[in-house]
């Protein structure tokens, strides 16, 4: 894998079947999510011949635009498109329409003039009756979306498909996903139902699988007996900005380690699948079913930045961001040890570890080998010996390294650990893979729910998180702040790690 020996793979991307004709239809067409993800999605997807042939896109928001000004003000983000232009954007903002209505509407207004709207543009353009609904909305708002959906008709077709895209969080906890499931099946079955992870769509955790399963060389050895521990740590250099409501109810366990690293941890730790389809996602499921019961105290480190500077720039602390109660007590920082209680890694500490504000942006998953039983070299070549730690990058600088021992050039012998490093840059020359949200949406389209998870594991996940947040927020059992903005995250998550006998592989 050195780069000389890199075989030039062709740049322009794979070849792939367009998916069929459809009309998206984005709720909360208004917000963020819309301008930083969907909306240059869709255009990149269209750029790499990746639209259905005939499409259209509906906004449905409440604020007063109209069509003209929906593709004016998403104009800025098709900028994120290098390689394509006015005139495409031209050509694809003709295809976007907007419905100015507020989700609590009578069916007899908004949701009508929306069900107008699609029957007119379908007869217009000539596109088949399917329909992809994403609901890029404030959780609280899903469910009575749904239900409007279902009173006007809108999540039936006798000709063609429906589908459903839900953003997460998926539910504040058991009972409430639990809840929001029997409101969507109402009206959608689970076939028709995409919960959105995005983290799943990234190139780099797709490409974990891939390294497993379709290379036989490290499969073997992918177990307790040759793996002493796994890391995965998702490290974010900013605070929570203008998302202070948000955030207050949310924190980090909710909004990123029900999740994302609850599925890094899976597609790390899975079984081989038969296929690769959305049979994978019950492997995901029964990885959790493995997972041993958290002891608080001892294998659980929550924490809130304080004050700080990032990048030689002072920052504020997290109780003084808008929107944030002074004394508040929502976590930003969050360690786990979790331990997996199965026959491949029975034994095997896995280290999680995810905050706002931490010295440097990085999400990687590191495999820590086990030292070899026996050295056959002096002691004195050895001083700096290292394990094998095999890291998966997953931003930035997307690859995979493996880090292992060599002998260094000279008289004597002496021993320095090197890489093996496989860059998406140099290998598949592009200066960084294609966003998440444009896989998702693809296969969203083509109805292919591999990547988005089933509902069986987001209820195991949060029974797995649920017990922390409820003793948590009823009980805290650590004093915060407790890192400054810029740091690693606080103390006791050197402690948590080293008390197992291990160190992070990323720290000062
Ligand atoms: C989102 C969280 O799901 O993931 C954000 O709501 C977080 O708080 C983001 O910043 C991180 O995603 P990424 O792809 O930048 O690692």
């Amino acid at each position: 894998m050195n780069e000389e020996f890199v075989e030039v793979v062709n740049p322009v991307m794979p070849k792939a079947v367009p998916p069929g004709p459809c009309i998206v239809v984005i709720f909360g067409v208004t917000g963020d999510l819309t301008h930083r993800e969907l909306i240059p999605s869709l255009f990149a997807l269209e750029c790499n011949g990746l639209m259905p042939k005939q499409f259209a896109i509906i906004g449905f928001a409440r604020r007063e635009w109209d069509d003209e000004f929906f593709r004016n003000e998403m104009k800025s983000s098709m900028k994120k498109i290098s390689d394509c232009g006015d005139k495409e954007w031209n050509e694809f903002s003709k295809r976007m329409y907007y419905v100015k209505g507020d989700f609590n509407d009578a069916v007899s207004t908004s949701y009508s003039k929306l069900s107008n709207k699609i029957k007119k543009l379908q007869s217009d353009l000539g596109i088949a009756d399917n329909i992809l609904f994403h609901l890029a909305t404030p959780p609280q708002d899903y469910s009575i979306i749904i239900k409007r959906l279902g009173e006007v008709s809108l999540a039936k077709s006798k000709t063609g498909w429906r589908r459903v895209i839900i953003e997460k969080p998926f539910g504040r906890d058991g009972n409430s996903a639990h809840l929001l499931d029997e409101d969507i099946h109402m009206v959608f079955s689970e076939d028709q139902i995409f919960r959105v992870d995005h983290y799943l769509g990234k190139e780099t955790v797709q490409n974990m699988l891939v390294f497993r399963f379709a290379n036989p060389g490290f499969e073997p050895i992918w177990n307790r007996n040759y793996i002493e521990n796994v890391q995965i740590t998702v490290a974010e250099e900013l605070g929570i900005g203008t998302r202070g409501n948000f955030y207050e109810t949310t924190g980090i366990l909710r909004d990123m380690v029900q999740n994302h690293l609850l599925q890094l941890l899976c597609i790390t730790a899975i079984e081989p699948p038969v296929n690769y389809d959305a049979s994978l996602r019950m492997e995901t499921v029964k990885v959790l079913n493995s997972v041993c019961k958290i002891d608080l105290e001892k294998d659980c480190v929550l924490g809130q930045y304080d004050a700080g500077e990032m990048n030689g720039v002072k920052v504020q602390a997290y109780r003084d961001e808008k929107n944030v109660g002074k004394d508040s007590t929502t976590p930003t920082f969050a360690a786990f040890k979790i331990m997996i209680d199965n026959w491949r890694w029975a034994g095997v500490p896995f280290f999680l570890r995810t905050g706002k504000r931490l010295k440097r942006k990085l999400t990687e998953v590191t495999i820590q080998f086990k030292p070899t039983p026996h050295s056959m070299f002096p002691t004195y070549s050895r001083s700096a010996m290292h394990k094998n730690v095999l890291t998966f990058r997953l931003q930035p600088n997307e690859g995979i390294v493996y880090t292992f021992m060599a002998k260094q050039p000279g008289a004597e012998l002496h021993l320095r650990p090197v890489n093996l490093n496989f860059q998406y840059d140099t290998a598949f020359n592009i200066s960084e893979p294609p966003s998440a949200y444009q896989w998702l949406l693809f296969d969203a389209m083509k109805g292919d729910q591999t990547l988005f998870p089933h509902g069986d594991w987001i209820y195991k996940a949060w029974s797995i998180i649920d017990p922390v947040i409820k003793r948590w927020e009823s009980e805290p059992w650590i004093i915060l702040p407790n890192y400054a903005s810029g740091s690693w995250g606080p103390g006791i998550a050197e402690k948590l790690i080293s008390s197992a006998g291990c160190s992070w592989n990323i720290r000062d």
